[in-house]
């Protein structure tokens, strides 16, 4: 299956995500995990990233579009993956959605994860990422507002959006994945 996991910074996606491996048996790909091991490899597109990254701006789509592309080529993709953090503007997902048309596939199902704000600072602060301070976290929240949020729209013309309550145990909300997955494996079954 190849899912999309939407949400906030801090909202759950990694955390679900290490779960759905176990289930699904997919990659988990993490464009935010990507970026950082290019930065600590100091490659040029980790070098580029990072002056976006320590801002909680979103890096530009031609390097996010670029490292994903390649990264979807490799043969443990072939089975489906689970896509962490990508597409994060509507250019992302306008790009992925005919990179896969080409192939004659399409995304399965996404899952927006919704956390309130006050969860999120929470979160954060009981985390100590090099991006988790109060001032760029909340210009991380903004970047997803404004440019993310509107993929929620998208998928959801699509059809293929799920919205799940992202408060309680990383269980909890584990189990209302399994359930939007269920839906999209029908909804597939129909296609
Ligand atoms: P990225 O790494 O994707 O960060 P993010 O979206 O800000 O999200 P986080 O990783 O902080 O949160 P998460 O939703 O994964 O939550 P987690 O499970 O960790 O991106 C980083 C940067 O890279 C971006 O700012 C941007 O610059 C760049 N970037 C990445 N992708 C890009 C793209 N496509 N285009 C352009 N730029 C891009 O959980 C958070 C914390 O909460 C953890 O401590 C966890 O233990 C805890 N937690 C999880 N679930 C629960 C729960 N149910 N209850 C209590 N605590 C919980
Ligand atoms: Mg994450």
């Amino acid at each position: 299956m190849r899912i999309i996991l939407i949400g906030p910074p801090g909202a759950g996606k990694g955390t679900q995500c290490q779960r759905l491996v176990e289930h699904l048996r997919v990659p988990h790909l993490s464009t935010g995990e990507m970026l950082r091991a290019a930065v600590r490899s100091a490659t040029p597109e980790g070098v580029q990233a990072s002056k976006y990254m320590e801002q909680g701006q979103l890096v530009p789509d031609e390097l996010i579009v670029g490292m994903v592309t390649k990264r979807l080529e490799a043969p443990d993709c072939r089975k489906g993956y689970l896509l962490d953090g990508f597409p994060r503007t509507l250019p992302q997902a306008a790009t992925l959605d005919e990179l896969l048309e080409r192939r004659a596939m399409s995304v399965d199902g996404v899952i927006e994860l919704a956390v309130p704000r006050d969860e999120l600072i929470r979160r954060m602060l009981a985390r100590k990422r090099a991006d988790d301070n109060p001032e760029i976290f909340s210009k991380r929240i903004a970047s997803f507002e404004i440019q993310t949020a509107p993929l929620l729209d998208y998928y959801g013309r699509q059809g293929k959006l799920a919205s799940i309550d992202g408060l309680g145990t990383a269980d909890e909300i584990f189990e209302r994945v399994q359930t939007a997955l269920r839906r999209f494996a029908r909804a597939a079954g129909r296609r």
